[in-house]
């Protein structure tokens, strides 16, 4: 067996003097596979893929991504993480609508010092790949939804991340933006790339991932195939 991708183990998070957000949750995710996390609204599924992602970190427990402890990172050393281990895709889609389309997606590559040319080409290749390249010159508040998500798994994906985090990817987009983008995961994924979803929507996890992972009150309740996940099991 390969080596894990992310290993959390007995991973606690409280906000405040609230229950915990998550409490002694422990998860292997290996290479290339598609996992995702459902749960209802607060089930603690965000602060999840936050301590992943290294935006946050836990009270208590071990966070390992790609054989670094991201638990023990300053903010430096998280960004750098970020940067290159991690893409991430919002609901919402967080691009810069003062920047066209090519400027956004070349952003991270900017930031991580790649070379111009480098930069500039491996955009154009992800925006033809993901079908946008003729909003090239664009800014994405003149796109619609279903494109504006494209140009965000595009600028994911622009550091060659080894984990594509996305949290609720179409929860903004109609029916057939979010199928659009919910079949640009799934090909992602049949390439090699590791895919972490987070959504309600579960024909979403069944038609995207092989494995389903169910949260409650911040505890894993099911860690089963995605095929198998009873609808009424989900709220
Ligand atoms: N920054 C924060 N400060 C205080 N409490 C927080 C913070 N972020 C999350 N929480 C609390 O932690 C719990 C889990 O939140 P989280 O955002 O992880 O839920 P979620 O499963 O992603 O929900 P949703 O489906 O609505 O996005 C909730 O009770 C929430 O109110
Ligand atoms: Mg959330």
């Amino acid at each position: 067996m390969s080596m894990p991708l992310i290993e959390l183990c007995e991973v606690s998070r409280r906000y405040d003097d609230g229950p915990p957000a998550l409490h002694e949750v422990s998860l292997t995710v290996r290479p290339g596979e598609a996992v995702a996390i459902l749960g209802p609204s607060g089930s603690g599924k965000s602060t999840l893929l936050n301590l992943i992602a290294g935006l946050d970190r836990p009270d208590t427990g071990t966070v390992t991504v790609d054989g670094a402890r991201i638990d023990q990172l300053g903010e430096t050393g998280a960004a750098l993480h970020r940067r290159t281990r991690i893409g991430m895709v919002f609901q919402f889609f967080h691009l810069l609508d003062d920047l066209t389309v090519t400027d956004n997606v070349a952003l991270p590559a900017r930031l991580a010092g790649l070379p111009r040319g480098e930069t500039e080409r491996r955009a154009a290749e992800l925006l033809e790949r993901l079908g946008i390249d003729r909003h090239a010159r664009t800014h994405p508040d003149r796109l619609s939804g279903g494109e504006r998500q494209r140009v965000a798994v595009a600028r994911a994906l622009m550091n060659r991340p080894a984990l594509l985090l996305a949290d609720e990817p179409t929860g903004a987009l109609d029916t057939a933006a979010g199928q659009d983008v919910s079949r640009l995961l799934t090909e992602l994924n049949a390439e090699g790339q590791t895919v972490v979803l987070v959504t309600h929507d579960l024909a979403l996890a069944r038609s995207c991932t092989s494995r389903t992972i169910r949260i409650a009150d911040g505890r894993i309740t099911h860690d089963q195939p995605s095929r198998a996940v009873a609808p009424e099991a989900v709220r």
